[in-house]
């Protein structure tokens, strides 16, 4: 089953969304395989977001995401790269339809409290980048009967 990378960024963990967040990926269906609270180093958030390197927002963004504690996460399940962004909503929470997380919890662009991964390759890169091999926990859940046929 596919694999993506989620982080609940500064915001999110500050504002008391840690547990709205897990909840709505959890209920989906989704498996949790990783998770650890960490404050990125600005460097590491450069890392991260090395695709946006040459944007005026650039330092703003790496500033932001190595600002305070992010809930970082793999999340397992079919489709789970695509339809997580699905439920995390568009880029800014202005064009964000309700009932995604951007669009029910958040108001501006550079403030927008979670981050997905934004396809296969970009998946693997992040989750290389952000967890060790053996952080990742492979475990039969029960529900996946009910799940999937
Ligand atoms: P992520 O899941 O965080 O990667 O967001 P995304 O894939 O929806 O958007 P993208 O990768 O293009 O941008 C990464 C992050 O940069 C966004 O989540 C925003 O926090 C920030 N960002 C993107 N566009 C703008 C912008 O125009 N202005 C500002 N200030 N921040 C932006
Ligand atoms: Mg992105």
């Amino acid at each position: 089953l596919e694999r993506t990378f989620i982080a609940i960024k500064p915001d999110g963990v500050q504002r008391g969304l840690i547990s709205e967040i897990i909840g709505r990926f959890e209920r989906k269906g989704y498996k949790l395989v990783a998770i650890k609270l960490i404050v990125p180093t600005k460097e590491f958030a450069a890392q991260h977001y090395d695709d946006l390197s040459s944007r005026p927002f650039f330092n703003g963004l790496c500033d932001f995401l190595s600002s305070g504690p992010v809930v970082a996460m793999v999340w397992e399940g079919q489709g789970v790269i695509k339809y997580g962004r699905k439920l995390i909503g568009a880029t800014s929470p202005q064009a964000s339809e309700p009932g995604t997380i951007r669009g029910d919890l958040c108001v501006q662009v550079s403030r927008n409290i979670i981050h997905g991964s934004d396809g296969p390759e970009t998946a693997v890169n992040e989750i290389g980048l952000w967890f060790k091999p053996e952080e990742l926990v492979s475990y039969t859940k029960n529900d996946e009967k009910w799940l999937y046929e």
